[in-house]
């Protein structure tokens, strides 16, 4: 699929935007803080309606004063010679909404499906070297793209995650613990019903991603070493105290969701004292963790800088063929984020030849020439909220 043309308004730093893409290679070039990264995240938005960059949406919204009530993203999307006009208003007192080809949608998650990406960008270097909840990010953004209902399986998640670490610090903190207490069983099914639907689908995207990310690393690595990603859950290993130290975590590998509920509601009735003592929920998929193995090690401490990169751009290609073969929309959008200067040279071409032939790919870069000439790309200049067609 590709995008043909997007319009901004109030979104991040511009105030208005308006820029027709080409299929293949498109290039946003000018100087730090210009506004490339916020081009590609309001594109990157509509695919997972979450910012990798930050919680919420209301830093979306273009600040200014007097305050903006409004930042509308739309987008002219077209696949197999059908264009899909989607739009998504963020407003900042009331609901957000989105319309698809100008009707309105029931549910905002109903946008999801049209645009999907992938994006290759220097954070993602986090993935494999630092906190779990870089490795949960990026397994979600790309569940949320394969299956756009679990967009609402995560929320359903967090609110009742919200409230259920509400009623424990109650519970703690006051004497009537009985009425706590009976109000915890319920919160404790609806935890164990969503988040069993998130870790068993987590396991089964990774049994899928595994092969392709196997083909994708000896794409790019030199040596042959074998990656392997394995799915670690708070519901089988030692119970957690701290969120970061996941070392104690066991292997989960069922991906049957009522089997998941049967582990959950034993761990959490394993735990409730401890809950209780702490006031905060500890296991669940908010604290599961993937392990990335590269020759039986842990990539995590082990790998080298360069070893890690490649693992990082690994993940990404498995990705984009993951989405290929699983959504009707085909090749997904890649979005390549300031990429290119962090990589050698010979990843740099690499890279390039690998993603040359895709659809569409939109690069930023703030030095132009760090981009492989060989990527023959339709230019753009980013100048302060304002782009314009540099070809
Ligand atoms: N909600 C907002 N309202 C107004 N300006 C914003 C908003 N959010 C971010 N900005 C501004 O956008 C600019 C950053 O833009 P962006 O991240 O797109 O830069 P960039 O062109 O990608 O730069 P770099 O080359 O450094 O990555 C910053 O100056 C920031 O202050
Ligand atoms: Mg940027």
């Amino acid at each position: 699929m590709l995008i043909k043309h997007i319009s901004l308004a109030n979104f991040r730093n511009y105030e208005t935007a308006e820029v027709s893409f080409s299929p293949g290679v498109n290039l946003l070039v000018g100087p730090n803080g210009q506004g490339k990264t916020n081009l590609v995240e309001a594109i990157r938005y509509l695919s997972t309606l979450s910012s990798h960059r930050v919680a919420g949406y209301l830093p979306l919204i273009r600040h200014a004063q007097p305050e903006i009530e409004q930042a509308v993203i739309r987008v002219l999307a077209n696949h197999d010679g059908r264009d899909a006009l989607l739009e998504v208003e963020l407003n900042r007192s009331s609901p957000n909404r989105a319309r698809i080809n100008k009707a309105n949608a029931t549910r905002l998650r109903d946008i999801l499906g049209y645009v999907n990406t992938v994006t290759f960008a220097p954070e993602d270097l986090d993935i494999v070297k630092k906190d779990p909840s870089n490795r949960r990010a990026f397994i979600d953004e790309l569940l949320v793209q394969v299956s756009p209902r679990f967009a609402g399986v995560f929320t359903d998640y967090e609110r009742v995650l919200r409230q259920r670490n509400t009623l424990l610090r109650t519970a703690r903190q006051t004497s009537a613990k009985g009425t706590a207490l009976s109000t915890l069983d319920a919160w404790d099914e609806s935890l164990v019903k969503f988040g069993a639907e998130i870790v068993a689908a987590r396991v089964a995207l990774v049994d899928r991603l595994r092969p392709l990310l196997t083909e994708a690393y000896q794409s790019i690595a030199i040596a042959n070493n074998d990656p392997r990603i394995v799915t670690k859950s708070s519901l089988v290993g030692a119970t957690l105290v701290d969120e970061d130290d996941t070392g104690a975590l066991e292997n989960i590998e069922s991906s049957d969701v009522a089997e998941v509920e049967e582990l959950f509601r034993a761990k959490l009735a394993q735990i409730r004292q401890n809950e209780l003592d702490r006031g905060i929920t500890m296991v669940g998929p908010h604290r599961d963790d993937l392990v990335l193995m590269l020759s039986d090690l842990p990539a995590k401490g082990y790998a080298s800088h360069g070893e890690s990169w490649s693992f990082a751009l690994g993940l990404r290609l498995a990705s984009i063929s993951l989405l290929r073969s699983e959504t009707r929309s085909g090749d997904p959008i890649l979005i390549l984020d300031d990429v290119f200067a962090e990589l050698d040279a010979g990843r740099r071409s690499r890279l390039a030849e690998l993603v040359a032939n895709n659809e569409q790919v939109i690069i930023t870069a703030a030095v132009g020439e760090d981009v492989p000439a060989e990527l023959k790309a339709r230019v753009f200049e980013v100048a302060a909220g304002e782009v314009s067609d540099g070809a």
